[in-house]
């Protein structure tokens, strides 16, 4: 439940600040809360010699954030699908904040190829990579619309909204790990639903808002998993969290699937800026916030065994997920 402006995390962390930085936290694993002391996190670096990637920045959220961030002096990659509308987003984030430290990149995340073909040019162009924000995603579509395939022959929103954010995620891992302390923002939604294993592709009881669900849940998931992983390979300098940013915001996914709204992208905004840039944040890993919130997400996503089969999945489903696999043969 949203209580207000206090974050719970400001609540909940507890810092111990030395001069090689932060060494004692609260870490999260997606089902409760450790205190790590072993670890010793260097801070971010100062935002404006940040690099952020925003998927999905030529509209809505995606790209008010990147407004909000190129303003505060971070380099900013937009990603879109539309070479108009990339075009057209780099000329007003350039306009609004001043800056020229603003880049694009074209993939239409349907694709897995295309997915790959993003994390090689900016493997290729980036020096180094401090936050990957995976919030382009399709809403659930107008009532009563019927299923659709991604160029893999995937169900369409599993494609899009979890499979190519859980193969860019892997594929930019080491560039992120190069560039550590680092994060990862998974913008998920508090529209979950459990990944029914018997009919992941939805081939027997489709629904849009189901699919849409489906896929954030599977992106929560994933966002623990990872984070646990992370911790354990001693790469915990790249945290990964979940956030639901706000519910029916005015963006096109809400007015095409329910016609009115609830909040306004300024919201949502809001709730995803402290999990890039706040340093109240840093070592906060494998969390789900629901706005400002540390909250629950929908139950499979704390059972390990489902976790682990999604895991599995997700992987024989992309296929190879290192990063020679995006090299030009
Ligand atoms: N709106 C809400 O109330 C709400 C609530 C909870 C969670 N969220 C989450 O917040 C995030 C942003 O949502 P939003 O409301 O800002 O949505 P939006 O305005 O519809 O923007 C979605 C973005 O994703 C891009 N995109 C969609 N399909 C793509 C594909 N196949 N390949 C590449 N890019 C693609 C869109 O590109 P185009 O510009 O080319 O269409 C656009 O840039 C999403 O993850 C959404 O699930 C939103």
């Amino acid at each position: 439940m949203h209580t207000g402006f206090q974050p719970s995390w400001v609540l909940i962390r507890t810092l111990d600040t030395t001069e090689t930085g932060v060494k004692a936290r609260t870490t999260g694993t997606g089902n409760h809360v450790t205190r790590d002391t072993v670890h010793t996190l260097s801070t971010m670096l100062p935002i404006d010699q940040q690099t952020i990637l925003i998927t999905g920045a030529t509209d809505g959220l995606g790209h008010a954030l990147a407004r909000e961030l190129g303003v505060r002096g971070a380099t900013v990659l937009l990603h879109g699908r539309s070479a108009e509308r990339l075009a057209a987003t780099e000329h007003d984030v350039r306009r609004s904040s001043g800056s020229d430290r603003v880049h694009r990149y074209r993939a239409d995340l349907s694709s897995l190829d295309a997915v790959r073909g993003l994390a090689r040019e900016i493997e290729r162009d980036q020096p180094r990579l401090d936050v990957l924000v995976n919030n382009a995603a399709l809403g659930s579509g107008p009532p009563g619309s019927q299923r659709e395939v991604s160029a893999d022959g995937y169900e369409l929103r599993f494609a899009v909204n979890y499979l190519a954010p859980f193969l860019l995620t892997r594929l930019l891992l080491p560039l992120l790990s190069r560039s550590a302390p680092a994060r990862i923002v998974n913008v998920a939604s508090v529209g979950q639903a459990p990944v029914d294993f018997d009919d992941v592709m939805l081939e027997r009881r489709y629904d849009g808002m189901r699919a849409y669900s489906q896929a954030k849940l599977a992106l929560i998931s994933f966002t623990f998993d990872l984070a646990e992983r992370l911790r354990s390979t001693g790469d915990a300098h790249v945290t990964v969290n979940a956030v639901h940013p706000a519910s029916l915001m005015n963006t096109k996914m809400v007015y095409e699937a329910f016609g009115y709204t609830l909040s306004t992208i300024a919201d949502g905004v809001a709730a995803v800026l402290p999990l890039v840039i706040a340093p109240e944040l840093e070592g906060v890993s494998g969390r789900y916030f629901d706005r400002l919130e540390d909250a629950r997400a929908q139950p499979q996503a704390y059972d390990l065994e489902a976790r682990r089969r999604l895991w599995r999945l997700s992987e024989e489903l992309v296929g190879d997920t290192s990063v020679a696999s995006t090299r030009d043969n």
